[in-house]
């Protein structure tokens, strides 16, 4: 692997100190292609495998504990043992599972999300937030009889539709046209040179995979009113933002999209979809009237309906979100700080960060340059040696057991980085 040399030199440390995962991930690489079952996991020389998590920390198979910065791509938001969610999992366990049928269970969780987000007025569940962003292009292109989305470079809305880097062969075949975020100029481009056909804008409300980029002031406020100028709808994707407010970030915004979908935390760590919104557009799938038939043998699994009602009832309050996202803001104030003599910042709101190798500002994809001193990667690893885990490619979220130990502990050890770094 190139880098620099001292690059090597922590990445030699960290092949040193990890025997056993690697020797795992050789083992699992005969039956698994490259060991793995979920690409995003995957770096170079080979990623850590754990063996369990507690709280907020994570044991790899190597004996370390870290305290886990990365909460699952923001899933765990619970972290990995919370009380109230481990006893509704065993008690949901203990009454039996696969039932075959509707449960009281599914209306209550959906009941909690309808209480939260005032743009959802009906839901649908799904196990996965790409399958909720699935579901919402059939949903919107069905209601408008449209066959267009409009999407953003950089956008991400799942594995098979993923417009962040390289096209992939993996998405989906919709007819996607892509515009630039944070430049509603395109977006009106888009509109002209498609009249009448567009069916929907799917939007991040923060680009999450591309980098916790935030929407500058007016943008999403413009496609709200261009979509209703143009006939389309807009679907906010709010899988990985909903966590940023009580009411997700439309709500602290103050934007109604007319779809919104959810996941990720939103099951209490189980696989989790959600599709919600307008009564008229989900009215399609009432089973009641015909329309559009919305299959999944584990919709309503009982595991995540009552992990997802005891997580909203009992532990992420509104007050929690408030709570935990102004702590969010505080350490990502406080981490610039210690960096700001360095080409590094981190972006992002509340509760969910991603470091950067540039001190310029980011308002699309395009303005994160490549890595070229390493430092991103000398960053992840300089937090591993201090047992602390995170994302290579940048990203923090908090998780409600942080306490502010660990908190003070990220700051230091991004002290101790500046001083190690910082005269490069
Ligand atoms: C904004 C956004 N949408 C959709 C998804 C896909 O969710 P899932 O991994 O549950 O399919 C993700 C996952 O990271 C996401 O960040």
């Amino acid at each position: 692997m190139s880098g620099t040399p001292e690059l090597q030199r922590c990445i030699e440390r960290y092949t040193q100190a990890n025997p056993n995962s690697a020797r795992q991930l050789e083992n699992a690489a005969r039956v698994l292609p490259g060991g793995n079952t979920r690409s995003v996991l995957f770096y170079e020389p080979f990623p850590l495998v754990m063996s369990g998590g507690n709280g907020c920390f994570l044991d790899d198979l190597d004996g370390h504990r870290y305290v886990d910065f990365l909460a699952e791509y923001t899933a765990a938001l619970y972290g990995h043992s919370h009380p109230a969610i481990t006893h509704a999992l065993t008690t949901a366990m203990a009454n039996g599972l696969n039932l075959s049928a509707h449960t009281e269970l599914e209306a209550r969780l959906a009941t909690l999300i309808v209480e939260r987000f005032s743009c959802i007025e009906q839901v649908r569940f799904t196990n996965s937030g790409t399958e909720a962003n699935l579901l919402a292009l059939a949903a919107a292109k069905a209601y408008s009889g449209r066959s267009r989305i409009i999407a953003f470079n950089g956008g991400y809305h799942g594995g098979v539709l993923s417009f962040h880097g390289p096209t992939t062969a993996m998405n989906v075949p919709h007819q996607v046209v892509l515009a630039d975020y944070n430049d509603l100029h395109s977006v009106e481009r888009v509109f002209q040179e498609h009249r009448g056909e567009v069916a929907a804008i799917l939007v991040e409300p923060m680009l999450g995979a591309s980098g916790c980029i935030c929407a500058e002031s007016g943008f999403l406020e413009g496609l709200r009113a261009m979509s209703q100028a143009h006939g389309a709808l807009l679907i906010f994707d709010e899988v990985m933002t909903s966590r940023l407010g009580p009411g997700g970030l439309q709500e602290k915004l103050g934007i109604h999209p007319d779809l919104i979908t959810l996941g990720k935390y939103l099951g209490g760590g189980m696989p989790c979809g959600v599709l919600g919104g307008r009564k008229d557009i989900m009215a399609q799938f009432d089973p009641r009237h015909g329309g559009l038939s919305h299959a999944g043998t584990f919709n309503n699994n009982v595991l995540t309906m009552a992990a997802g009602i005891a997580g909203l009832e009992q532990v992420y309050t509104r007050e929690a979100a408030l709570h935990l996202n102004a702590r969010g803001d505080r350490l990502r104030g406080q981490l610039n700080e210690v960096l700001a003599k360095m080409p590094m910042q981190f972006t992002g709101q509340g509760s969910v960060m991603n470091l950067h190798p540039t001190a310029l500002p980011i308002r699309s994809p395009w303005d994160i340059p490549p890595d070229r001193n390493n430092l991103r990667d000398l960053f992840f690893f300089h937090l591993l040696e201090c047992g602390i885990y995170s994302a290579r490619r940048g990203l923090f979220a908090l998780s409600l057991p942080l306490t502010e130990r660990e908190l003070t502990r990220l700051v230091v050890a991004t002290q101790a980085f500046a001083e190690r770094y910082g005269g490069r």
